[in-house]
């Protein structure tokens, strides 16, 4: 009888997933706190066939292929997957996949709560009252500003950004401009949603929401120039990676009040420093990218990432390999 495939996983998940994945592949679990090292993957991933990991945890760059020969496949517990390096990852034949669809009403849910905390200032109140400051809240210099009916633009509206134009459309009767590679008709004729550029976007919303992939096209895809072309009442949300802004240029445009505020799940560093400027500014929501987290939706990218392994390791059933990496 073959051995099963071996797989290395980078952190303890979901044990129904590792329960599901053993009965086709041979599974170790990191034992340690938190992620695997990178130092330690180097030492071990000689003796393995995949690799489930998570999009913090480490690069799969040419140094790390290097040292797994036997690598077939990286299974990520992430819809994004900027932490591939996909030029090494052909090279060396390793097939890559994440985890689409299962996250994305969760992350959806998350950008609309950014909305609403940043407008209605709701951690800066719930501070407040927490530290028996009501009264001193009742004052006009707390109020916020509505979030429905007024206009939503979506920067990459991909299947999350079709989530959040669901609920802004139908459920805050606001009005919606997109920007995207390719146009969306269908969703122009169930939204009444305006396609435009992206300057324009800027310019006509209360709320940008940026939501697109990052990869060397998109880095810093959102800079000075284009907080500058926002209005002064604007709160810019990013859910997607950090690095899709330059991080500089929002600083300055919140300190300068050139806009009005923002709602943070992801930074160009993570974890943030903690001498971050933005950690200090009432005006700014920061959340520790943690856009897909619920309990059920990350059961669920587990066992999706298991079963790419799975599909791909046997050669048995679909799996979701990047779109750059397909064969
Ligand atoms: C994703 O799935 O890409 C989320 O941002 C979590 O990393």
């Amino acid at each position: 009888m073959s051995e099963k495939p071996k797989v290395y996983i980078t952190e303890q998940i979901w044990a129904e997933a590792v329960d599901w994945l053993q009965q086709y592949c041979d599974c170790t679990v990191w034992a340690g706190e938190g992620k695997a090292p990178r130092e330690h993957l180097l030492q071990v991933l000689g003796n393995y066939d995949g690799l489930i990991t998570t999009g913090s945890a480490v690069t799969i760059d040419e140094a790390l292929l290097a040292a797994a020969p036997r690598l077939k496949l990286v299974s990520t517990i992430s819809v994004g997957y900027n932490h591939f390096d996909l030029e090494a990852m052909r090279k060396a034949h390793v097939i890559g996949t994440h985890t689409p669809y299962v996250l994305d009403e969760t992350v959806a849910d998350l950008v609309m709560g950014l909305m609403l905390s940043v407008a209605r200032r709701m951690p800066e109140l719930d501070r407040l009252v927490k530290s028996g400051g009501w009264n001193s809240a009742a004052g006009e210099e707390l109020f916020g500003i509505d979030v429905h009916h007024s206009t939503l633009g979506i920067i990459g509206m991909g299947r999350i950004g079709e989530a959040i134009a669901r609920r802004a459309v139908d459920g805050f009767g606001m009005k919606l401009a997109y920007y995207n590679r390719s146009r969306r008709p269908e969703l122009e004729e169930r939204y009444g949603a305006d396609y435009m550029q992206v300057e324009e976007l800027l310019r006509q919303s209360d709320y940008v929401v940026l939501m697109i992939p990052l990869s060397d096209e998109t880095k810093h895809f959102i800079r000075a120039e284009h907080f500058a072309m926002m209005k002064g009442s604007a709160i810019f949300i990013n859910a997607s990676r950090g690095a899709t802004v330059d991080e500089e240029a929002l600083i300055e445009a919140l300190r300068s009040g050139q806009i009005r505020g923002a709602g943070l799940d992801v930074y160009e560093r993570e974890p943030i420093a903690r001498n971050n400027p933005l950690l200090g500014m009432s005006n700014v929501v920061a959340l520790p990218h943690i856009g897909s987290a619920t309990h059920r939706t990350r059961q669920d990218m587990m066992m999706l990432a298991a079963r790419n392994a799975a599909a791909v390791l046997t050669g048995q059933g679909e799996a979701y390999i990047v779109k750059e990496l397909q064969p």
